[in-house]
């Protein structure tokens, strides 16, 4: 696509932005009597305009019904998580049943990982990413502990080459090679969170199960953001956030997939809680344990209604459309941010440029674009705080920027160009 640098250029790609109409429907930050430029849909989305009515129906129905809420809130209570497995198995690629929306992310990793890291005396290493997400770290860590194996020996990190940010899917594939009787568990950020990488999730999944081990993603900055087939990529299990791209509120309820073939294995470990139970039987209060024959069955408490309110706020913008659509203007935005950021390069001398580390393919990228301004560190990035752009900082040097394609318009990028540009003066 050919872009300009003009804000003519811009707000004419936003009239012909068949997804315009859905910037109206969420609350922007406001500076200097105007919107920001919000770049931080990959950290926290914003709010739908929509999620007060949706957790005030809530509380009004609570007030109503008390208890009988369960039965007679106008969503009632008792299955209000049932209405999420449709709308979200359409924004991952998943049948229904494989999905489920309960606790936080790293909640969820962790139970997934009761029932899908199972180390058996050779074969108990689990391969991720170096540096991936602290709190993914710190998950595989204590599970590799509490099997009483030593981390470093159990967890095999895949690495950048020297001198380049992004991990080669070779060197993953090549580690999986030489440690194949060694490994139980990949276990990968989808996208990365600092470089902003899409990993080929289909093949890393080949990859794994070619070699005997099970593989699962960690989709915080994947859901809502790119396009997902994990059922038919044969992904066994992932996990994701709705407070990022799926627009849920900070903390918001979370999500799970585990793939069909999993869910009528009567051998698999599970942390189990009365939620999870065969519903039919659920309030028969009886002993033993009968999980549901979907994905349900790893619920562990009933469902926090309030949160799971706004979620369905949120999921009912976003399902107004889909995630192709979504994936198309994204393609163009962030193509338009990285020509803005090569615009503005021309002007800067050899020593002080500004170096995006994501991948240029769009298949191996989001919309998220991670930039490096060589020479300048985080007064850049507080300097465009305050003239208006909401982005984000990851320590040691990155600035994280990313234009959501459901609210962004191609106007923030052109405007997010000429403050950067002034904040580099
Ligand atoms: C990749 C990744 N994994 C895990 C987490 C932790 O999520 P939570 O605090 O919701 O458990 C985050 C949070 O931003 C993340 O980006």
């Amino acid at each position: 696509m050919d872009y300009t640098n003009s804000l003519e250029f811009a707000q004419q790609q936003d009239i012909n932005d068949p997804l315009r109409k859905f910037r109206e429907q969420f609350f922007f930050p406001q500076h200097g009597g105007r919107d920001v430029v919000y770049l931080t849909g990959n950290s926290l989305g914003l709010q739908p305009r929509t999620a007060q009515d949706y957790i005030l129906d809530e509380l009004e129905d609570w007030a109503n019904f008390g208890v009988e809420g369960h039965f007679h809130a106008r969503k009632p209570w008792m299955p209000y998580h049932e209405q999420f497995a449709e709308p979200l198995s359409r924004i991952v690629g998943a049948l229904p049943p494989e999905v489920v929306v309960m606790n936080q992310l790293t909640v969820n990793l962790h139970l997934l990982l009761v029932s899908f890291y199972r180390p058996l005396k050779g074969r108990f290493k689990i391969l991720c990413e170096a540096k991936a997400f602290p709190s993914d770290q710190y998950a595989l860590e204590s599970q590799v502990k509490f099997h009483g194996y030593d981390p470093s020996e159990a967890i095999l990190e895949v690495e950048p080459r020297n001198g380049e940010y992004c991990i080669r899917e070779e060197d993953i594939i090549a580690l999986i090679d030489k440690h194949q009787d060694e490994i139980a568990l990949v276990l990968i950020g989808g996208v990365n969170y600092y470089t902003g990488q899409v990993f080929d999730m289909k093949k890393i999944t080949e990859a794994g199960h070619s070699k005997g081990a099970l593989v699962g993603f960690d989709l915080a900055h994947a859901a809502g953001n790119i396009e997902l087939s994990l059922h038919d990529w044969n992904v066994d299990f992932a996990c994701w956030c709705s407070y990022k791209y799926l627009n849920s509120g900070p903390g918001g309820v979370a999500g799970a997939f585990i793939h069909q073939k999993h869910l009528a294995s009567p051998d698999l470990h599970r942390f189990a809680g009365w939620w999870g139970h065969d519903k039919a039987s659920r309030f028969r209060m009886e002993k033993g344990f009968i999980p549901m024959p979907t994905a349900e069955a790893w619920q562990v408490s009933n469902a926090p209604i309030f949160s799971m309110a706004v979620h369905k706020a949120a999921l009912d913008i976003f399902l107004q459309t889909d995630m192709s659509a979504l994936a198309k203007k994204s393609v163009k935005l962030t193509g338009y941010l990285e020509f803005i950021i090569q615009e503005i390069n021309k002007s800067l001398p050899s020593n002080g440029k500004l170096e995006i580390i994501t991948p240029v393919e769009s298949k191996r990228r989001g919309c998220q674009l991670s930039i490096i301004a060589h020479g300048r560190g985080k007064e850049l990035f507080l300097k465009l705080q305050e003239s208006g752009v909401i982005s984000d900082w990851r320590e040691p040097n990155v600035i994280r920027c990313a234009p959501v394609p459901l609210y962004n318009s191609f106007e923030d990028v052109y405007r997010f160009g000429v403050l950067l540009s002034q904040a580099l003066v």
